[in-house]
């Protein structure tokens, strides 16, 4: 096994493969309020499903729920399934960075957790591309909740220097040309009941198998990192939904 194949052994079974909690999804769906009766959703980076099982509930519309990794699809594919909406969903295997979607596909394009691995604006952009014009475009991204971060936190986002401030991802949404419907920082909880609780659970079930590996106690530790810098500094960062609309003009210009 290499480094990637203990990060899916830690990662891949957990309840989430990020922050987020279903009360949050439902907040932000309900500020589309003017989506087509069962509309067309693209879920970005679906992860096991979670939210994805949620959209599926709440719109009684149709889903495509994409992810790169052939498990993550088969625990969608299963958790829909268990809830009975598994005739609603269709399922993507692919790199979001390839996607092939006709232009204007969809009446709201979803993202817990991913338009990272596109990059925030990058991501934006491209969803402009495949929403409808007057449709919608929902992510939760990395933001800054206090203007000088520790230096801990500072250091853990190294890796994503697109993290920043609420008002700056705003005006961004604002260049692209979007129309801002609303916006709300993640609570804590978000963070810790579906995701780090069960990973601190599934480190300590995994550790002493992994022990003298050098590659698994890497990932061990690297997680361990990652849950004792937010429990240190979640007052300095989290996640927020950012919601938006696609207004007629600001289509029009991208997909040529
Ligand atoms: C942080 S997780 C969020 C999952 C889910 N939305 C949730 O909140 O539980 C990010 C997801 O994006 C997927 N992913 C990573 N890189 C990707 C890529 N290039 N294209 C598509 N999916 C990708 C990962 O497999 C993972 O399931």
């Amino acid at each position: 096994m290499d480094r990637m194949d203990y990060f899916l052994e830690l990662y891949g079974e957990l309840p989430r493969a990020g922050p987020g909690d279903d009360a949050s999804t439902e907040r932000a769906f309900r500020m589309a309020e003017h989506l087509p009766p069962a509309p067309r959703i693209l879920d970005l980076g679906c992860g096991p499903g979670v939210q994805t099982v949620e959209l599926l509930r709440l719109s009684g519309g149709t889903v495509v729920a994409l992810d790169l990794f052939p498990r993550m699809i088969a625990r969608t594919r299963a958790a829909a399934e268990r809830a009975g909406f598994a005739d609603r969903l269709e399922t993507v295997q692919a790199d979001m960075s390839a996607m092939t979607f006709a232009p204007e596909s969809f009446d709201l394009l979803w993202s817990e957790g991913a338009i990272y691995f596109l990059g925030f604006e990058r991501g934006l952009a491209r969803a402009q591309e495949l929403v409808k014009p007057g449709g919608y475009v929902a992510v939760t991204e990395a933001v800054w909740l206090v203007p000088d971060p520790p230096a801990a936190a500072r250091e853990f986002w190294n890796e994503y220097p697109e993290i920043d401030t609420v008002e700056r991802k705003l005006a961004v949404i604002d260049r692209l040309g979007y129309e801002e419907v609303g916006h709300f920082v993640l609570p804590a909880t978000s963070w810790t009941d579906r995701y780090y609780d069960p990973m601190e659970a599934r480190i300590a079930a995994l550790a002493p198998a992994w022990a003298g590996i050098p590659e698994a106690e890497a990932v061990l530790a690297e997680a361990r990192t990652e849950i004792a810098t937010f429990r240190a500094c979640s007052r300095a960062f989290s996640y927020a939904f950012f919601v938006m609309r696609r207004t007629e003009s600001a289509g029009a210009s991208t997909t040529q």
